[in-house]
């Protein structure tokens, strides 16, 4: 289980860490249930429908994408089908023949779960689920279990919770399936009697689920003041900042670790990085930077997530600039770097200055097609994070973008206001110190901000 504590452990997504099947009722105290399903599952069926000829590539690199996820959670992918359907039916996406079809391979290849692509509403994962008698889930549930996994800092796990409640509100109602059913064929009660049980239980499953998202939302509001308050001390400091931006597995955090020398978790998985780390460089003009991994984006995030992490991708509208990641070896790189910059429209950053990268230059090496990548992306810059190839260049180009906030001046400053040179030491590059009289001398090189507030001490503009 991911949350923990009475209030906490408050729903649960398909946490597939555990064997067995999860008990279907429980409401005591915050608790309560959204389904029954299984507790661990080994082996997918991955599905993706799709309604137009035209819209076959898309649903092909769509379902690759699927499958990387999926196997991120730890499950075997046994096969993947992409259905074209005529239209979109209101009971299965697709018609019941079909269905029925897709349920049979899952059962042939004794799959335990079937993934489906597109989205499904509460009421067709229901219908799916009877049909197939198996676990059905969709890209949604997946991410959303995904981002269960790697959030680790107390705001990233509020906002998966908060997603995940939201997701599961609509389908509390799915549990007491199974008490109609006992009810119905006789027993100690009548189905009346059963249903009218189940059905005072969903309404208190719903009210409690309900106060528990009111909770989290309260919750999340506190964690993020405080992260407000931090960052407006960092913005008091003017220290220039950049956000790295791009796909899931682009090469983000490999890439400040080049930077910094940190040590952030690198790792070949989806969405390893669901909390942004920040750490400070130096450009070779001695300008401090500050720089901030954010959390990798795919295609068909589900909204609630792009909502959820919002405050996570704040860092991203805030900066000063962005570093846009691509990797390069990707034979998806369009549709990847599409989706970052639809993400980053839906988060209002769309106008920031870029430099875009090429990461993963390492694994190419046909030179015609780094020089296609040239042509896609003129001015993008070529790198190998894994190899630290290409970051003075990019340091080059973060010192350009902030050529006119920087500059280099010498101040002659009062003994009294020692406060002054501690705060040139704090917030900028001190070049030299020296002492005439009862003056310090300092040579530093400080942001355009820093400059204006201490114009008065400057020796020279
Ligand atoms: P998310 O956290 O999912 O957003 O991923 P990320 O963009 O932060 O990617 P990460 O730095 O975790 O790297 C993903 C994988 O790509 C890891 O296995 C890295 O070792 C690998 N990788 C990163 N940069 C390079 C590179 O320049 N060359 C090669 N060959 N592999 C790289």
């Amino acid at each position: 289980m991911e949350y923990r504590g009475p209030d906490r452990n408050l729903c649960d997504g398909p946490d597939f860490s555990h064997r067995g099947r999860r008990a279907a009722v429980l409401s005591i105290g915050w608790m309560f249930e959204v389904r029954e399903k299984p507790e661990m599952v080994e082996r997918a069926l991955l599905v993706r429908f799709y309604f137009d000829t035209r819209e076959a590539d898309e649903a092909e690199s769509l379902l690759a994408e699927l499958g990387e996820l999926v196997k991120t959670l730890g499950i075997e992918v046994v096969e993947s089908v992409m259905p074209r359907c005529r239209e979109m039916q209101k009971k299965f996406l697709c018609g019941t023949g079909k269905a029925a079809e897709i349920c049979e391979l899952a059962r042939a290849h004794e799959c335990d779960v079937i993934v489906i692509d597109n989205g499904l509403a509460p009421s067709q994962q229901r219908e799916w689920e009877k049909l197939a008698d198996l676990c059905v889930i969709d890209r949604e549930e997946v991410i959303l279990d995904i981002f269960a996994k790697r959030a680790h800092t107390r705001e990233a796990r509020l906002q998966v919770e908060l997603a995940r409640m939201q997701y599961a509100l609509p389908r509390l109602a799915r549990m007491w399936g199974h008490l109609d059913r006992e009810g119905g064929s006789g027993g100690g009660m009548g189905g009346g009697a059963a249903r009218g049980m189940g059905e005072k239980q969903i309404e208190v499953d719903r009210r409690l689920a309900n106060v528990a998202i009111d909770r989290c939302k309260r919750e999340l509001e506190h964690v993020r003041k405080q992260r407000q308050t931090q960052r407006k001390e960092r913005e008091k400091h003017e220290t220039p900042h950049a956000a790295i931006v791009g796909y899931t597995n682009a090469g983000k955090s490999s890439l400040l670790n080049a930077l910094s020398g940190a040590d952030v978790m690198a790792k070949d998985m989806l969405f390893a990085t669901l909390d942004t780390t920040t750490r400070r460089i130096e450009l070779p003009d001695g300008q401090p930077l500050l720089v901030t991994d954010t959390v990798g984006f795919v295609r068909n995030l589900p909204h609630r997530l792009v909502e959820a992490f919002k405050a996570t991708l704040e860092e991203a509208v805030l900066a000063d600039f962005l570093v846009h990641v691509l990797d390069a070896s990707s034979p998806e790189i369009d549709r990847l770097h599409d989706t970052t910059l639809e993400v980053l429209k839906e988060l209002g950053a769309e106008d920031k200055e870029v430099i875009t990268v090429l990461n993963k230059t390492d694994l190419v090496t046909d030179p015609d097609v780094l020089a296609a990548l040239d042509r896609k992306f003129p001015g993008a810059l070529h790198l190998s994070a894994l190899q630290g190839r290409g970051l003075d260049a990019l340091l080059k180009a973060c010192s350009a973008v902030l050529a006119d906030r920087v500059r280099c001046r010498e101040y002659r400053i009062p003994q009294r206001r020692a406060d002054l040179v501690s705060l040139l030491h704090r917030d900028a590059k001190v070049l030299s110190t020296d002492y005439e009289k009862n003056d310090i001398l300092v040579r530093a090189v400080v942001s355009a901000d820093l400059a204006g507030r201490l114009r008065e001490y400057a020796t020279e503009e």
